[in-house]
């Protein structure tokens, strides 16, 4: 993060004055849990140390500009239009969610740039919207809970830039924690914060981003959303949580949506199973869930891609504990448990697979549970 530019002086060189303040906030990979949290199920991710940052200042009357570095591009708007596309409307919907609400916030300048890779799965959108959100918070001395906040996050995000996502990348933006995962419960929205210290037993979370873009403004999340709903209402129910016979609820329902309920429920329980195995430090255990936990999203919600399953293979064959995609699928990143030594022959296996397969090239890191969306001294 160190390595970004200085969004204070690009502020200045824009505005004309210092930034009241800058604002960070991450980006997040999911431990287990996919495709659970618009089904009111669990999660379990956790944020990681790439982020994007936001110099902020706020204007005398309701007129809103965005500079990011990293597109060396400057938006300025005088109104702000559910429905608008471009990078800005990841922040100008996060100004409109919060007025939406009812919270009086006026104009403001903003200076971005992010080291979360964009299309790999990391919400990189939503640490732009937590990171506009907390600077807003902040500036407009707005008293918004931590929850309520990536709810708005949240708003933004399904209501002005148009993707029908869920609660869980806002909320582990805003509320996660170093060294922790964040077990949330998306219909109670109960919170805890899970120790996840897997280098105290020799192992490291290894990321693969297989560089194959994903996107959820276009269809096939919301396709997989659309059948979740469509069985609730053969099933009779509002949510996919609801469901306790398995197999009962599986007799009543169509081939395609029997096999897209079956990964939401047994997904579901995998996440508890995760959060037992990590209070009793069982990694071995919490990587057969991973693992698990691809095979149903690849043969059951049909969300993988050749390059994620290739990666997932060639890291169990490299001594991973576990392995699965990360995110709302169709290429992005892959992580692993596994043990500190092999960390690195496993990223080099994975590479020399894809040169085989004649994919392009991975890139891999090493990722630290992490801070939430904060304030930078
Ligand atoms: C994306 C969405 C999340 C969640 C995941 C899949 O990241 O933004 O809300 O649905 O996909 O688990």
């Amino acid at each position: 993060m160190s390595e970004l530019p200085d969004v204070a002086d690009n502020f200045t060189a824009l505005a004309g004055e210092p930034p009241e303040g800058v604002w960070v906030a991450p980006g997040r990979i999911n431990l287990i849990g996919e495709h659970t949290d618009y089904n009111g199920g669990y999660v379990l991710p956790f944020a990681i140390p790439q982020a994007a940052r936001l110099a902020a200042g706020r204007r005398d009357r309701d007129v809103w500009r965005f500079r990011s570095l990293d597109l060396q591009s400057t938006v300025e708007q005088e109104s702000l239009t559910p429905g608008t596309h471009g990078w800005h409307s990841y922040l100008a919907g996060v100004v409109w969610s919060l007025r939406e609400a009812g919270h009086s916030v006026g104009g403001a300048d903003f200076v971005l740039t992010s080291d979360v890779p964009i299309g790999a799965g990391l919400s990189s959108s939503a640490a732009i919207e937590c990171a506009t959100l907390t600077a807003l918070c902040d500036l407009y001395h707005l008293d918004i809970d931590p929850m309520q906040r990536a709810r708005l996050a949240q708003r933004a995000e399904n209501a002005y830039v148009g993707a029908p996502t869920g609660l869980m990348d806002q909320a582990a933006s805003t509320l996660c924690t170093a060294d922790h995962a964040l077990f949330l419960d998306c219909h109670t929205l109960e919170v805890r914060q899970v120790p996840l210290d897997v280098r105290a037993a020799g192992l490291e979370i290894l990321v693969v981003d297989t560089k194959t873009p994903h996107s959820h403004v276009d269809g096939e999340y919301a396709a997989r959303r659309a059948s979740c709903e469509r069985a609730c209402r053969i099933l009779g129910i509002d949510l996919l949580r609801e469901v306790t016979d398995l197999d009962a609820a599986l007799a009543r329902l169509p081939e395609l949506e029997a096999r897209r309920v079956r990964h939401v429920v047994t997904e579901n329980q995998r996440v508890l199973e995760a959060v037992d195995a990590l209070a009793d430090a069982d990694f071995a255990r919490v990587g057969r869930l991973m693992t698990a936990s691809h095979a149903s999203m690849r043969d059951d919600y049909e969300i993988t891609v050749p390059t994620v399953d290739l990666a997932v293979e060639t890291l169990l064959g490299a001594g991973a504990l576990g392995a699965r995609m990360t995110g709302g699928g169709f290429g992005g990143c892959v992580l692993a448990l596994i043990p500190a030594a092999d960390a690195e022959a496993a990223a080099t296996a994975v590479q020399r697979a894809f040169t085989a397969a004649g994919f392009g090239a991975p890139v891999s890191f090493l990722a630290h549970p992490s801070a939430g969306a904060r304030r930078l001294a």
